[in-house]
């Protein structure tokens, strides 16, 4: 036997071992190059039969061809018995837990806001919609709240630095959704029969009970002949669709601007007496005060109305017994998840 026949049985003999000891792809692909590669050395080998004397040729040329076919071979069966293991293999563990895809939910707040709006659509309500930069005029002088009111002063009132309007004073983030009604009002005539749902900005410190930010739903009704009695039919109707039909619903004289008389509206509902709460202030609300008709162009003498307006946050914190205000602006799954 020659030099390069002893040679060729020993790569034949190494490489076949080393294929059945291989156990994954990538080891198995450098083997491959190192035995039958270009550069490998079996190929090495072949290249070499040029140099034997030609009587060895042919034999020496004939096992030089075997070896590397029948490594070829080798390599082919190794490789496919890899990848089945791969693909079916260990990796795949069939006793996990699947995932779970999971639906998405309404934020509570735009709940409580749909539900108010179903509710007081049937009674022939439409939804109204005002800017949350507003203005001085907007926010408090056509609400009958005067320059020297508290609600105006600099620690409630955030204001926003853009240039002075002529006629409406400054702007500012509007700190509640009372100005729609101004805005309603000095679109159209009455009858008047709007909700209006929106965010509002107050100069707060947040933390559990505060917020910079919170939402308000407002409401108006303006005819001839509107009383209290209907001001307070409407109010105990929808509390009553939107939390439990044994809602009792109290008013207490309180003072606002822009009503006269005006009144805080308290709740009691099985669930929150439940909670150990008998009545819950929930929202304030009254006659709309003739100065504000005389504010909008309406003659005050024929026209009578009721407003009223309440806090979604402070409604869902009773209603579901959530204990900060902030949980509400965090996105975190595990609270929104729950309603
Ligand atoms: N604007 C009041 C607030 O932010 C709520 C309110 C009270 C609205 C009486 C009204 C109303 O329309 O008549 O606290």
């Amino acid at each position: 036997m020659t030099p390069l026949e002893t040679q060729l049985e020993s790569f034949r003999a190494e490489a076949l071992a080393a294929i059945a000891g291989c156990a994954d792809l990538p080891a198995l692909v450098q083997l491959k190059a190192k035995y039958i590669g270009t550069s490998g050395v079996v190929t090495g080998a072949l290249k070499m039969l040029g140099s034997l004397p030609k009587e060895d040729k042919p034999r020496v040329g004939k096992l030089a061809n075997e070896v590397k076919s029948a490594l070829a071979a080798a390599f082919a069966a190794r490789q496919e018995e890899l990848e089945a293991k791969t693909a079916a293999g260990p990796a795949l563990d069939t006793t996990l837990p699947g995932r779970r895809h999971r639906l998405g939910r309404l934020h509570p707040l735009t709940q409580i806001f749909e539900d108010t709006v179903r509710i007081f659509r049937r009674m022939g309500f439409a939804v109204e919609d005002g800017p949350e930069i507003e203005d001085e005029w907007h926010c408090f002088d056509a609400l009958n709240t005067p320059a020297d009111h508290p609600a105006r002063d600099i620690q409630d009132t955030l204001y926003v630095d853009l240039p002075p309007h002529a006629q409406h004073g400054r702007y500012l983030l509007r700190t509640h959704t009372s100005p729609v009604q101004i805005r309603t009002m000095l679109r159209r005539q009455p009858p008047i029969r709007i909700i209006a749902p929106g965010r509002v900005f107050r100069r707060d410190n947040p933390d559990a009970t505060h917020s910079p930010t919170f939402h308000q739903v407002e409401g108006l009704f303006v005819d001839k002949n509107v009383s209290v009695a209907d001001l307070k039919g409407t109010v105990e109707f929808f509390f009553r669709q939107l939390l439990d039909p044994a809602t009792k619903v109290r008013f207490r004289p309180h003072f606002f601007p822009y009503t006269e008389p005006s009144f805080e509206i308290d709740l009691s509902t099985p669930h929150f007496r439940a909670r150990g709460k008998e009545w819950i202030e929930i929202a304030g609300c009254g006659m709309v005060d003739p100065n504000v008709f005389r504010a909008v162009g309406y003659p005050a003498d024929v026209y009578t109305g009721w407003a009223f307006g309440f806090g979604t946050e402070r409604l869902a914190m009773i209603q579901y017994g959530i204990t900060d205000i902030r949980l509400f602006t965090e996105n975190d799954v595990r609270f929104l998840s729950q309603f």
